[in-house]
């Protein structure tokens, strides 16, 4: 039997910053993003203090053993909630990404409207909205709703 590792879900705080700085910058991050630019850390800095404080944004850590391995967020715009998520580049690959979505959004989002914008060519984030039952809409500059 194939033992799955738990994974725990906390909130970001500033002592997270570094780890996310360096995630967002990691090149297939950037390709798949939708602002595709390096981010410089006091710029992520102000993100993160700024994000900390919107109550329209939820933003969590997910951790295996302790050590975090990607993060997850949601930002609420018309009580529709948009789903972003990034696996740390050493953690990719091993289904950290599709268990900490999926538990997010029975954690934290329950019965909530969600959506999720996934670039053409990241089969791994189509994997990941599919199993939340989404289906993608028509591509605009190269980017698909899920829905
Ligand atoms: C996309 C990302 C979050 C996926 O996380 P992950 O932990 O690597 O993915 P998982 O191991 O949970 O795999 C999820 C699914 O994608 C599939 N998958 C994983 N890597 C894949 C790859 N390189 N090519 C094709 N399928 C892949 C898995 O088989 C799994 O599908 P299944 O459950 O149907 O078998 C991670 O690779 C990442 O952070 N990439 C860079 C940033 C990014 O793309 N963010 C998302 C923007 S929408």
């Amino acid at each position: 039997m194939k033992i799955l590792p738990t994974l725990n879900l906390r909130s970001v705080s500033m002592d997270d910053a570094q780890a996310l700085f360096l995630w967002r910058n990691d090149p297939d991050t950037r390709r798949n993003s939708i602002n595709t630019e390096p981010v410089a850390w006091e710029g992520h800095v102000a993100w993160l203090t700024k994000s900390l404080g919107m109550p329209t944004r939820k933003l969590y850590v997910a951790e295996v053993g302790g050590t975090p391995v990607g993060t997850v967020r949601a930002d609420n715009e018309n009580g529709i909630e948009e789903l972003s998520w990034t696996v740390a580049p050493e953690a990719r690959g091993k289904g950290f990404g599709k268990m900490m979505v999926l538990q997010f959004v029975q954690e934290k989002l329950r019965g909530e409207k969600i959506i999720a914008r996934i670039k053409d060519g990241n089969p791994a984030s189509a994997a990941i909205a599919k199993a939340l039952g989404l289906s993608p809409g028509p591509a605009e500059d190269n980017t698909a709703t899920w829905r």
